[in-house]
């Protein structure tokens, strides 16, 4: 019995080994099918959450493109990654997931009254986009980031997606965003791990 006991406490010593080593090296790859298009990843809000930013239809002339929260996670690989060493890994993923603002009676800048004041809340989810750092599979993609959409409208999302040429998506990233790619300069818990480094 009590070498069984020992046994078991070794293997499970030996797998938690292994899974550390693993996430030092390993990045979860996204999904493609034949035609690269990207498989809607599941459980992506499971991921590590690393910000909410919101840009309002009211303060944006009525016309905002996102006019919804934009909820970023992280794939946790990935994640893992850039906290080690600040720096995207092949193979990361993140997706933007948009979230309506709360309805409830919202007033002349779409702000609704809460029981925490006035402000904006996350409503309904209303979106989901994914982008995914291959450059061997997208040698053509600036950085090798490609860009999909599973829709702008209510779940259900669709199950796949195809990539948006560079100039749509991918470009507007290059010229604005702090880290290759990724607009670090609105998620301060990104910013916080890089400042590490
Ligand atoms: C005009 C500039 C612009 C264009 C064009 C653009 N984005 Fe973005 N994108 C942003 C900004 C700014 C953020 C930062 C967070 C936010 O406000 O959503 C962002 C964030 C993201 C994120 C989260 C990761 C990150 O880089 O911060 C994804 C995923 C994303 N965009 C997908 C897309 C897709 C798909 C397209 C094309 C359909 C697209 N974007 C086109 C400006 C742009």
């Amino acid at each position: 019995m009590k070498v069984l006991h020992a046994a078991l406490i070794f293997g499970v010593a030996v797998a938690s080994v292994d899974a550390l080593a693993q996430s030092q090296t390993a990045i979860a790859p996204a999904e493609f099918n034949a035609e690269n298009a990207a498989k809607r990843p599941e459980g992506y809000r499971q991921w590590i959450f690393v910000g909410a930013p919101l840009t309002p239809n009211a303060l944006n002339g009525g016309e905002a493109p996102f006019p919804e929260f934009h909820n970023v996670y992280v794939e946790p690989s990935a994640f893992a990654h850039y906290t080690e060493t600040g720096a995207w890994a092949e193979g990361t993923q993140i997706v933007k997931e948009l979230v309506t603002v709360r309805e409830n009676d919202n007033d002349e800048v779409g702000a609704t009254q809460e029981v925490s004041g006035r402000g904006y809340q996350q409503g309904e989810f209303a979106g989901l986009e994914l982008t995914v750092k291959d450059s061997a599979r997208f040698p053509d993609m600036p950085g090798g980031w490609a860009y999909f959409s599973f829709g702008h409208h209510a779940p259900p999302y669709a199950e796949e997606a195809a990539a948006f040429p560079a100039d749509a998506c991918n470009a507007c990233h290059e010229a604005s965003a702090e880290t290759d790619f990724v607009f670090t300069q609105f998620y301060p818990v990104l910013r916080a791990l890089a400042a590490e480094k």
